[in-house]
């Protein structure tokens, strides 16, 4: 399973990136505008750091517009992945993007049947939204496992990737129903690294080499 970032940060992405295990970035018109810049000017700036898919969203909610928007940000740079909605109009541009060879993410699923239709336009990537499923008292890991096992049984060659992820408990159950790609934000990325034991561990090693050194003279 492939971990990218959930965020339109660059200070967040290039600490991350920094560990060698980044494989891709989504973004999202809220996160957007936490960042007070031009969009298209981060979104340039998140393409040239990361070596992956980066994925920037259409704010268009009808076809036409999706299209027009999509084919700007699909020029920003080669990485980038065009997000819409699954929507009626956000499938036909989906399906328009995909007869143009432009990789797509199809975001705000909430039901296997939308997950069905994006396979069907041809879209690259599927986001069930997990966190904002659990978040109403439903199971969002339930959600992306019957995605999971029906793009398998189906054949479809869309990647899943599990969106809206709260706690790296969410990342192992994604990861044990097998998502393809999981987004997580930033403050979910740093506490995967995590563990007391590590540390403690750590600084105990460090202490007896340091005791041996002084033993050698
Ligand atoms: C994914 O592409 C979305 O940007 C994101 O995961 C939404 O997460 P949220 O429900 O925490 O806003």
């Amino acid at each position: 399973m492939k971990l990218w970032l959930d965020t339109a940060n660059i200070d967040e992405i290039r600490e991350i990136n920094a560990w060698g295990v980044l494989a891709g970035v989504t973004t999202n018109p809220t996160l957007a505008g936490k960042e007070g810049v031009p969009f298209e000017q981060r979104l340039k700036e998140i393409a040239a750091e990361v070596d992956g898919p980066v994925c920037g969203e259409v704010i268009s909610t009808e076809r036409e517009g999706m299209i027009t928007e999509g084919l700007k940000l699909a020029d920003v740079a080669p990485n980038i992945v065009v997000k819409a909605p699954v929507t009626p109009d956000g499938y036909a541009a989906v399906t328009e993007f995909a007869k143009r060879g432009i990789k797509t993410n199809m975001t705000l699923c909430f039901s296997p049947t939308q997950a069905i239709l994006a396979a069907e336009a041809g879209a690259t990537y599927i986001s069930p939204f997990l966190g904002r499923v659990d978040d109403i008292g439903n199971d969002g890991i339930n959600l992306l496992s019957e995605i999971v096992e029906i793009y398998r049984v189906q054949g479809y060659t869309t990647y899943v990737l599990a969106a809206s992820l709260r706690s790296p408990q969410h990342v192992v159950d994604s990861a044990k129903v097998g998502a393809d790609v999981a987004t997580l934000p930033h403050s979910v990325f740093k506490a995967l690294v995590k563990h007391p034991l590590t540390d403690i561990g750590l600084k105990r090693f460090l202490d007896d080499w340091e005791a041996y050194q002084r033993a050698l003279g």
